[in-house]
Parts: C-alpha cells; sequence; structure tokens
C-alpha cells in the first residue's frame, strides 16, 4: 500500500530509544517486504514479537487438486458450500494456481479463540454477505457487503462477524496486491482518471494496545503447512506504527465505473494487480450510448489468459441462469461469448444492475476436489440453448 499512514504513538526519530511509562523501552520492529527494498512499517510492540513457548508439528493446508490441466468451460454453485462454524475450516479453495488461489467461505463463528497470519500470499477477502470487524496490531477495521479486505501477507488477524451469515470470495495472492501502476502518478498519487482513490480506501483505526502475557495461539500458514505457535505474549501490543504496509478496505460499491459510446474492455474495470493476475470490478452503470452500439460483449478469445467471474448481485447482462455466489471459469485457448438471446435483449437497454468480481490469470487454473462438490453438469454446452 503505498500511502504512509500512522496509528497510536511512535518515537520522534526511528531506531531510537523509546521507553513506556516505567521506563522500560518498548520493541521496535521493521516489518518489511521485498527483503528490504519494497512498502514497511515500523512497529512499537510492549515486548519482543519474538517469545515463543511452544511450535506444533506442522500438517498439509494444500488444496487437493483434481484436474491439474483443464479445457472446458465450467460453472460452480458458490452458494452450495457448506458453511462451518471455524473461519479456516469453512475456507475451500475452488482454482487454484501458483500465482493464485481462489476461495470460497461460509464461516457461522468468529475467529476469536486463535489469531491467524498468513505467511504465503496476500488475502483479499470480498466480503459478499456479513459484516464484522477485522482486528490486527495495526488495528480495526469495520467490514460489510461489498468490502475488498485487503490483508498483507504476515498480517496477524482476527475476524469478529456480528452474526452467523457470512459468505466471502477470497483471492490469495502469492504476490503482493497493488493498486493498478497505471491509475497512480510518479509519487503514488492517484490520477484523476483513476475509477478510485485515496478518500475510496479505509484504513484501520482504534488502535488496541493489548499488554498481555500468557498463551496465544497463532495459526501460521506457510509453504502450504499449518504451524501452530503458542506465544508468550499477545500479538496485539502495538502501542503505535507507521508506514506503508497495513491492512486496508476498499468497497466495490466505491468503483466508479467508466463508460463509453462503444463497448469498453474488461481493463476499464481494473480494480487490483498482481503477479500474473489482475481483479476487476463489473458495479452498476449506463451502457453505451451509440445509437447502433451493442452493449453485451463481443465474443472473445483471450487465448492465454483464465476468466473467472464471480457473480454477486443483480441482472448479468450477457449471461443466463446466473444466480448469487456463482463462479464461471472460461479457460483461455478457447472462445466464449455471450449467450443466446442476450445480444439482442441488450439493444437499447440503458444500463445494467450487474455486480461482479473479475479474476484474469495470466497462468492456467487447476480445479480442486471441493470444486467438482459444486460444479454444474454440461455448463460449456449451455450457448446452444
Ligand atoms: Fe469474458
Amino acid at each position: 500500500m503505498p500511502q504512509y499512514y500512522t496509528l497510536g504513538a511512535i518515537p520522534h526519530k526511528r531506531h531510537t530509544q523509546f521507553r513506556k511509562p516505567d521506563g522500560s523501552l518498548y520493541s521496535e520492529e521493521l516489518f518489511s517486504t521485498h527483503g528490504f527494498s519494497s512498502v514497511y512499517s515500523l512497529i512499537y510492540h510492549c515486548y519482543p514479537p519474538t517469545f515463543i513457548k511452544e511450535v506444533s508439528e506442522p500438517y498439509s493446508v494444500e488444496p487437493e487438486i483434481a484436474y491439474q490441466r483443464h479445457l472446458k468451460h465450467e460453472s460452480f454453485a458458490g452458494f452450495s458450500v457448506s458453511p462451518a462454524d471455524d473461519y479456516l475450516e469453512s475456507r475451500k479453495a475452488v482454482l487454484v494456481n501458483s500465482d493464485v488461489h481462489l476461495s470460497l467461505a461460509s464461516p457461522r463463528k468468529s475467529l476469536t479463540n486463535y489469531f491467524y497470519k498468513n505467511a504465503d500470499a496476500d488475502e483479499v477477502i470480498f466480503i459478499h454477505e456479513g459484516e464484522g470487524v477485522m482486528k490486527s496490531l495495526y488495528g480495526s477495521l469495520s467490514f460489510s457487503y461489498g468490502d475488498y479486505v485487503v490483508i498483507p501477507r504476515g498480517t496477524i488477524y482476527q475476524l469478529e462477524f456480528k452474526n452467523e451469515n457470512n459468505r466471502m470470495f477470497i483471492i490469495e495472492s502469492f504476490s503482493a496486491i497493488e493498486t493498478p501502476k497505471r491509475y497512480r502518478n510518479a509519487y503514488g498519487q492517484f490520477e484523476e482518471h483513476a475509477p478510485y482513490c485515496e478518500r475510496d480506501i479505509r484504513k484501520p483505526v482504534n488502535l488496541e494496545t493489548h499488554d498481555e502475557k500468557g498463551d496465544f495461539l497463532v495459526k501460521i500458514k506457510k509453504q502450504g503447512m499449518m504451524y501452530e505457535y503458542t506465544y508468550a505474549t499477545h500479538p496485539f501490543d502495538a502501542i503505535g506504527w507507521d508506514g506503508n504496509h497495513y491492512p486496508w478496505i476498499f468497497s466495490i460499491h466505491d468503483f466508479e465505473p467508466l463508460t463509453g459510446r462503444i463497448h469498453l474492455p474488461p481493463p476499464v474495470h481494473q480494480t487490483f494487480e498482481a503477479h500474473n493476475f489482475v481483479v476487476c470490478s463489473f458495479v452498476p452503470r449506463l451502457f453505451d450510448y451509440h445509437p447502433q452500439s451493442i452493449p453485451v460483449p463481443y465474443n472473445h478469445s483471450n487465448v492465454d489468459s483464465d476468466e473467472v467471474l464471480y457473480y454477486v448481485d443483480g441482472d448479468f447482462m450477457s449471461r443466463k441462469s446466473v444466480s448469487r455466489g456463482m463462479i464461471t471459469l472460461h479457460p483461455g485457448g478457447i472462445p466464449h461469448g455471450p449467450h443466446p438471446g442476450t445480444v439482442e435483449k441488450s439493444l437499447g437497454a440503458k444500463e445494467t444492475k450487474e455486480l461482479a468480481v473479475m479474476v484474469d490469470t495470466f497462468r492456467p487454473l487447476h480445479l480442486t476436489v471441493d470444486a467438482l462438490k459444486i460444479k454444474s453438469d454440461d455448463y460449456f454446452k449451455s450457448w446452444l440453448n
């Protein structure tokens, strides 16, 4: 995250003595990325973040792949994923490759009896249903319907849900999630043409300092294995921090759509970028206004890109039989396009109410065993009807 931010108390100069009311020193931690050459934050802990009591034998949480190679249009009923009490158990990876894992989750209970750290990947948690608070040592973030909760790798967090009805689409990125570079000027500021800007980014608030000793379970995922660490001090013990590395939220409802006289391609919907994939937001917008325009997309072949759409709400203009939480996979190598009848139906229409998240990957995705459980039959034939 390129914007500098600070919460709580920090010393006037970095790497200098910073003392508690009792005269002892706070413990400074540099949390850096890409070695020392990308964004970082300086965190001031009540205790060193190194007080480890126990580490469990690790266990695998790697998704089970059903099809490594795949060339067929597929659809998946995302809301058919069964809810589970535990947040981590509720997460089901469905489409994966070495750049990104796409998961569905329907957790019933808050994540409060342990802490979680994904040391492998940045997480973007899209909130489809539910609301609550994400807590970390950087402070708290309140989330609700339509939020992209962006959690950089290495951030220890908990989630408190308001009720048991929660639906999430989770993008786990093995490279840094960034705002598109073409939206930002040389100083990192969003340019005027960008579909969102600094005011739309929500940053952590209400820093709570937990000056506590005891047994604190932190589940840490690294290289597809889960390690259960018992720390001797509370993970959220920061008195203050500053820097550019912290969790943040952008709401899909704050994405300002770009429209034109004739059809504009998906890059105008781009929201985030990472190595080898992009995330786009399709939001309610006015349709193309050329008198002869065809608002729905043309048939297209992205020969080297797998295209995943996660349908959120509203009528999706180019598809029939779409339900909330549904995922479609249109793999690179074969064309896809509007369903029969949708082109004619779109002519003269003034607007669309569609709301969807798209992930385009530049390497093929693999289908997991959990994906097969919610896969529809014969979606690839749906253009014939
Ligand atoms: Fe497409």
